[in-house]
């Protein structure tokens, strides 16, 4: 059984779970925790908190097909180890467990080692790293914005007359995911297919890995196109920088900023919109609001990060974390949204988070999401937000806060459908770029 089939079952209450079992959230015999099954799907944050009074900062737990590693909840932990590259490494060949992982495994694309920076480490990592971020440096933060709002507005067009609208679909995918189409070059057609594998390359469980190599397949096209026609478009800067990768090691590293940008960034905007639609604070200044919508975006960051878990690490050797003693070849997940909770970094949770971007959800250290790439998250994100309310001023959830429910996926953190209403509106008629 699927795992979406399983939710489909719990949801509909015609199976009982037998107590304890691990597929629906109880624990193993060895008190490791499942990262899997309805109850952790959808209440993540809620299995976080109890895992981290049971284990400490850094818990045992187990992956699909009851696969052991360690979950870092703790933010101090999560620094040590983003840290520490000698003694965390992340070429995936040094995970113990693969002769217990089966071919079809869900989780493949995205933990087994590939041609993606990802899997790289040392010189190889560092040289890969700065031609990504040297072609970042060279995309216009302006023109990215400006295409953003174009892209924003012509998509309301698309809705403005009727309401309303759900705008997980109908807003926070299509807006970055147009305009990530420009910023690397992408043909039209091309475009639809290549979101849409990007995205269940991550989160589906049937069809992840063979999503993956469709998506690959159609990067190997774009490269060879833009190798012959260079454009003002990331993809040709990158290849500009890179000559001495391979196609495949070329289309890894597309694949890894497009897929982190694209479900990073759409639920950095659905969860933003969420809170503001939801949280009185912010509902105060719904109309005009700048100075809000940043701060909610930043909260986000902190509360309801869009990336939740990445794999991740592996121990170069026997060592301890968090009171835990790992041994060489475990994995070690980073908890990017446990660690941003931690208790211990907010001993007062009414504090606030204003100013305050030490958030793991970009990780940290050499490895971490590479200079400039925030930025071009964020331009994104929020330009998508400001927008909407912009043109949608009385925007309002369609449902109650409660029967909102969270996306299937033990990386991203994002909502699978966010039902608005508002007055019907004018067209601008503006058609993107
Ligand atoms: C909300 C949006 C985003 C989030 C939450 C995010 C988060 C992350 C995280 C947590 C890593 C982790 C690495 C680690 O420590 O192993 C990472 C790596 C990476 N990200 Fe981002 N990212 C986002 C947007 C982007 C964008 C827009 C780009 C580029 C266009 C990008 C490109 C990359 C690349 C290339 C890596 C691999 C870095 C390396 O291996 O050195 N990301 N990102």
């Amino acid at each position: 059984m699927t795992n979406s089939q399983a939710s489909q079952d719990a949801a509909g209450g015609s199976l009982a779970p037998p107590p304890g079992c691990p597929a629906h959230g109880g624990a193993t015999p060895d008190g490791a925790t499942p990262l899997y099954g309805p109850r952790y799907r959808r209440r993540p944050m809620d299995i976080y908190r109890a895992m981290r009074r049971q284990h400490g900062p850094v818990a045992p737990v187990r992956l699909e097909g009851d696969l052991p590693a360690w979950l870092i909840l703790g933010y101090r932990e999560m620094y040590e180890v983003t840290s520490n590259t000698k003694l965390f490494e992340r070429d995936a060949r040094r995970w113990r467990h693969w002769d217990r992982v089966p071919q079809d495994w869900p989780l493949m694309p995205w933990v087994a080692y590939g041609p993606l920076l990802l899997f790289t480490e040392g010189e190889e990592h560092r040289k890969r790293a700065a031609a990504i971020v040297d072609a970042i440096a060279e995309v216009d933060q302006f023109e990215l914005r400006s295409s953003c709002e174009r892209f924003a507005d012509s998509v309301i067009d698309s809705f403005a007359e009727a309401g309303e609208a759900e705008l997980v679909s109908a807003y926070a995918y299509p807006v970055p995911g147009l305009t990530l189409v420009k910023l690397f070059g992408v043909s039209e057609d091309e475009a639809d297919s290549l979101q849409q594998d990007m995205t269940l390359s991550v989160v589906s469980d049937d069809d992840a890995n063979s999503a993956m190599g469709r998506a690959m397949a159609a990067l190997g096209r774009l490269i060879k196109t833009k190798k012959e026609r260079p454009g003002p478009d990331l993809t040709s800067y990158f290849l500009a920088r890179s000559t001495d990768l391979t196609d495949e090691q070329l289309a890894g590293d597309l694949m890894a900023m497009m897929t982190a940008a694209l479900p990073g960034v759409a639920n950095w905007i659905g969860n933003t919109v969420r809170l503001m639609l939801t949280d009185s604070r912010f509902a105060l200044t719904l109309s005009g609001g700048r100075h809000s919508v940043n701060e909610a975006l930043n909260e986000v960051l902190w509360v309801d990060s869009p990336l939740q878990n990445l794999i991740g690490r592996y121990a170069t050797r026997d060592t301890t974390l968090g009171g835990h003693r790992i041994r060489t070849g475990d994995m070690v997940i980073l908890g990017l949204a446990a660690a941003n909770t931690d208790p211990q970094l907010w001993p007062d949770p009414t504090a606030g988070f204003s100013g305050n971007n030490s958030y793991m959800t970009f990780s940290h250290g050499d490895y971490g999401c590479p200079v400039g790439a925030p930025q071009l998250a964020k331009t994104m994100a929020q330009a998508a937000v400001e927008v909407l309310l912009d043109r949608l001023p009385d925007v309002s959830l369609a449902v109650q806060p409660e029967e909102l429910e969270w996306m299937d996926s033990i990386w991203y953190h994002g909502l699978t459908a966010l039902p608005v209403t508002f007055e019907p509106t004018y067209v601008t008629g503006r058609d993107g770029d």
